[in-house]
């Protein structure tokens, strides 16, 4: 590594063991250790590290703050990590054409409190929105709650300034509401996983900021009448900003960790709001109460900001309270069509009983998108084998029900030996053949999203 020290001077590298080790793993708990971290500070900083590394068949692995559940930035043996905490600047907020460009190290909830303040809105919020950033939200394409009514980050990519692997830097899409010119790069790039290029700038369209909030927890004493509540909201014809399942496990671990109230003793809740003009999210939210009750649910509301954000520290903090049930979870991340729910946490309820492996869902069942935790001591090595054959039996089921592997947390390490039971030979080929063009000599992010 002494190589690369000596050609980038100004450029703030590290090699000290302690940073080898913070920067070689994400949520997923795999750990790499890289070779090196930089921290750069400018365009010119990632051009010259890239430069650098197209010629001497160095890998790079960029990285935001992470958050991420696949090992998307974990690095390969020998890498270097390019982590973006200095470039964290909010560079333009345009409120004439409701857009904002920041660099990819701004902290999602920060841009988001940033906007709120001067009456805009950012939707996409990841549950680990106060942590992460928007480069690894647009290289991830992340969703959140508030998907379901207001899409993820792909529906508010505008304009992408990147550095291409030999160090070309590229500006793709447009500043504009709409554009058609050609292939659509800058979505293809927004979720390729920190593939492609290295982003160094990001420009997003904003929204107003709704004008009111209505909370709502409706909670279930049977798992699939939450589930039929689900379909049933959604062919109401209301669609509510969020509507979050947390199943009876999930609820008691987060209860454990962060109590903030929720009825232990429930099969499910869910988690709902709708947003908008005042008038109107009231009646929505009735409406929305009437079918949950009908369902034999109980309805309880957030009084006021302070009840409302509690519930969702709550939410946020299901991923890590799940480490009190077991050391390690196998956290999946699938989609099926919303009718399915029930079909689906049915089927998981039942593999879990075969198994007598603990299996732990909430997520975004509004979106059909069930976080489907396999909770496992990795040291077990019987229990982990089953929980690996789990996986592929989860998979098995949702994609027979017309469903997807992945609807947030992307291939990365961790998905990438099953991208082939959802994705066709010839979509394979063809994806590994972009990669080629963007990175011929492969050192960009290598390993991730396709089976080797
Ligand atoms: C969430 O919705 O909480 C995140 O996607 C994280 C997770 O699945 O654990
Ligand atoms: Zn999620």
């Amino acid at each position: 590594m002494k190589l690369f020290i000596e050609k980038l001077p100004g450029t703030k590298i590290s090699t000290a063991p302690e940073d080898l080790v913070c920067y070689g793993f994400d949520a997923s708990g795999i750990q790499v250790q890289p070779a090196a971290v930089v921290w750069p500070d400018t365009t010119e900083d990632v051009v010259k590290v890239m430069k650098h590394a197209y010629k001497n068949g160095i890998p790079v692995v960029p990285r935001g703050a992470g958050t991420g559940m696949t090992a998307g930035s974990v690095p390969v043996k020998g890498a270097v990590i390019l982590s973006f905490e200095r470039m964290k600047r909010i560079v333009e907020i345009d409120s004439e054409n409701l857009n904002v460009v920041c660099e990819p190290g701004v902290i999602n909830g920060k841009l988001q409190r940033e906007l709120e303040w001067k009456g805009f809105f950012y939707p996409p919020d990841p549950a680990s929105m106060n942590f992460c950033t928007i480069g690894g939200n647009v290289a991830e394409n992340a969703g959140g709650p508030r998907a379901i009514k207001y899409g993820v980050t792909r529906d508010y990519v505008m304009e992408i300034e990147s550095v291409l692997p030999n160090g070309d830097v590229m500006t793709s899409g447009v500043k504009t509401s709409k554009g058609v010119v050609g292939y659509d790069l800058t979505h293809l790039l927004t979720g390729s996983e920190g593939t492609l290029s290295v982003f160094t700038k990001i420009r997003l369209k904003i929204l107003p900021l709704p004008a009111g909030v209505v909370t709502l927890l409706a909670v279930f004493n049977n798992l699939e009448a939450s589930g039929d509540a689900v379909t049933k909201i959604i062919s109401s014809k209301i669609i509510p900003r969020t509507l979050e399942f947390m199943d009876r496990e999930a609820i008691s671990a987060v209860e454990k960790f962060k109590p903030v109230g929720l009825p232990r003793d429930a099969e499910a809740v869910l988690l709902i709001e709708c947003d908008g003009n005042p008038l109107a999210i009231t009646k929505e939210a009735e409406k929305i109460a009437d079918i949950c009750r009908q369902l034999g649910a109980e309805i309880k509301m957030a009084e006021d900001e302070y009840a409302r954000n509690n519930l969702w520290a709550s939410r946020r903090a299901i991923s890590p309270a799940l480490y009190q049930i077991k050391p390690d979870k196998i956290n999946e991340d699938i989609v099926v069509p919303r009718n399915m729910v029930t079909k689906m946490l049915t089927s998981l309820r039942k593999l879990s009983e075969e198994t007598g492996i603990r299996i732990v869902n909430f997520g975004h069942a509004g979106d059909g998108n069930i976080h489907v935790n396999i909770m496992v001591d990795r040291q077990d090595k019987e229990e982990y084998r089953k929980g690996l054959d789990l996986v592929k039996k989860v998979f098995q089921e949702t994609i027979a029900l017309g469903g997807t592997i992945s609807g947030e947390h992307g291939v990365g390490l961790t998905k990438a030996r099953y991208i082939g039971m959802e994705l066709s030979k010839k979509e394979i080929e063809i994806m590994e053949s972009i990669k080629k063009v963007f990175d011929p000599g492969n050192i960009l992010n290598p390993g991730k999203i396709f089976p080797h």
